[in-house]
């Protein structure tokens, strides 16, 4: 899709993937409805880049309907269309999976699934009636892997890509395509912020920037024919994803030696 002028609606943009994204879909010429709770931190960003009128503010949680429908209006009043929505508002939930509280769990849910879904339900019908469009949906690797102690936050994400596959063929045929993002794990704040325990200190750690990120999903945007699923991952990501495919009982055995032993 060419990317100029069109009219993005983008959730999460005010810290990590979504502010990188916010930039680069800006440098690319794109007017954006940029969304999340925190009304400075989006006016800071569009200070910031200076998005001027380029860029509408929507501050609210996506969980709540109200926020999408908000944005929906937001985009036809400002700019007068949308041509894509990329839902990357989402929340880490870590801790085993025996002792995951229930109101960490469904405020999970209630963000990276339904708050996806509110956006996909305002949003899509202006797609179809147009004839052509693009849902980005931030999903995980995680959802594609065994990820110990992370059984609450990857349940969401690959509830995501299930919802992700399933609109991808309802809408064939309309013109609208679903991009499904699989990233690594990336440099953001996510962990500090995530809900239930705290994440280990892992120094030294490889991850990927949100820039390299934000490169890589409008690069599939562009693309004539945008993957299905675009996994971004560093080397060792790559592999570990590969053995588990490969040797699953094994690579659980390993993570089992590592990080098992009585959890209850
Ligand atoms: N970082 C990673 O390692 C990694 C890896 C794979 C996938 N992902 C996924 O990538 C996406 C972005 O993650 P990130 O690393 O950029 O996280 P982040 O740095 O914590 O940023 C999260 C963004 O989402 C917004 N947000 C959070 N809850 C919201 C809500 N209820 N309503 C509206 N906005 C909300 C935040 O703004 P406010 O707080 O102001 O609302 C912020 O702009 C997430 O879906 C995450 O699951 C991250």
């Amino acid at each position: 899709m060419r990317l100029q002028d069109r009219v993005v609606i983008l959730t999460g943009a005010s810290r990590g993937i979504g502010r990188a994204l916010a930039g680069r879909l800006f440098r690319e010429g794109c007017r954006l409805v940029l969304v999340a709770r925190s009304r400075t931190g989006l006016a800071e960003l569009a200070e910031t880049a200076g998005f001027g009128n380029s860029a509408a503010l929507v501050s609210g949680d996506v969980a709540d309907p109200a926020t999408a429908s908000r944005a929906v209006g937001e985009a036809l009043a400002r700019f007068g269309r949308v041509d894509v929505l990329v839902n990357n508002a989402g929340v880490g939930l870590r801790g085993p999976v025996t002792r995951l509280g229930p109101e960490d769990f469904r405020r999970v849910v209630e963000v990276n699934v339904a708050g996806a879904l509110n956006f996909i339900r305002e949003t899509v019908p202006h797609l179809v009636d147009q004839g052509e469009g693009l849902v980005v949906n931030m999903a995980s690797v995680a959802a594609r892997q065994t990820v110990p102690f992370l059984g609450g936050y990857t349940a969401t994400k690959a509830a995501l890509v299930a919802l992700s596959d399933a609109l991808r063929v309802e809408l064939s045929g309309t013109g609208v395509g679903v991009l499904t993002v699989l990233p690594g794990s990336v440099e953001t704040g996510f962990r500090a912020a995530a809900r239930g325990e705290p994440y280990p200190e892992r120094p030294g750690a490889v991850r990927l920037s949100p820039e390299r990120v934000a490169e890589e999903v409008v690069r599939a945007m562009r693309s004539g024919r945008p993957p299905r699923n675009l996994y971004i991952l560093s080397r060792s990501e790559r592999l570990g994803l590969f053995l588990g495919r490969l040797f699953p009982r094994l690579v659980e055995a390993r993570l089992a030696r590592r990080y098992g032993g009585g959890v209850t």
